[in-house]
């Protein structure tokens, strides 16, 4: 395990980050960070930031950057992210990846590796219109991808499965066009810093683990 794998996922809905992180989790002990998650346990909490954020979340559009951002700042101060972090949703936005930079320079940390991880839209479409959530345990499974062992019950805790609100289609198609926007151009921000690797994500989730671990080597051991 390296003491300080520090990498961010970036890429579009549907892509792979959380299922990808979950897998690097394991693999380098370093905690993953979901804003995503983060916000929908705030939402299904009805705490003031669930209240806040519940009405971007159900559009597809992005929480205002101040509110992600000192999040962040917070969160990356916490004990466990001594052992390394995932940044799995964040930064979404230019306002986001130079917060990020302050607040890691701030810290004496940098970043070890910016993961973009590239999907067509079709695959998107179909990966986001069939995944399930564990309410309990926030396992990740598809229903024709991974699908679990018995139809709404998830294989890890035995949990409920849900559809995430935001993957229906009208919001799907929202959530990319906000994508294309505003969290695309990151791409040439991390190009630019010289951080970041790109991968295909168009395989199985076993496939892609492998792209992923090869695209990290060397840079996180
Ligand atoms: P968030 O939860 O971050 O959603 P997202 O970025 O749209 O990403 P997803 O979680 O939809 O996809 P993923 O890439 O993690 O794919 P997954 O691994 O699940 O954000 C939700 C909302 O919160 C935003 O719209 C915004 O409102 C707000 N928000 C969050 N962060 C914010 C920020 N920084 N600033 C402002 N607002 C913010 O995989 C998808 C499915 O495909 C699963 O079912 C999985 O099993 C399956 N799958 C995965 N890989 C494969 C594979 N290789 N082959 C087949 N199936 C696969």
């Amino acid at each position: 395990m390296d003491a300080s794998a520090r990498v961010v996922l970036l890429g579009p809905p549907g892509a792979g980050k959380g299922t990808q992180a979950k897998l690097l989790e394991q693999e380098f002990g370093a905690v993953q960070i979901s804003t995503g998650d983060i916000l929908r346990k705030a939402v299904a909490d009805q705490t003031p930031l669930g209240k806040q954020a519940g009405d971007y979340l159900k559009r597809g559009a992005l929480v205002p950057d101040d509110v992600i951002i000192d999040l962040i700042a917070e969160r990356l101060q916490q004990k466990d992210c001594a052992k390394g972090f995932l940044l799995d949703g964040f930064p979404r936005t230019i306002p986001q990846a130079e917060s990020l930079d302050v607040i890691l320079k701030k810290l004496a940390l940098s970043l070890n590796c910016v993961l973009s991880v590239q999907v067509p839209r079709e695959v998107i479409i179909e990966r986001l219109a069939g995944r399930r959530t564990c309410k309990n345990c926030g396992a990740l499974s598809h229903v024709i991808f991974e699908p679990p062992k018995q139809p709404g019950v998830c294989d890890r805790c035995g949990g409920e499965l849900y559809q995430r609100d935001d993957d229906r289609e009208e919001t799907i198609a929202n959530r990319l066009t906000v994508y294309e926007a505003q969290t695309a151009p990151l791409v040439d921000y991390y190009r630019r810093q010289g951080a970041l690797r790109e991968i295909d994500g168009v395989g199985s989730i076993s496939e892609i683990r492998v792209r992923v671990m090869t695209a990290l080597g060397g840079l996180v051991s």
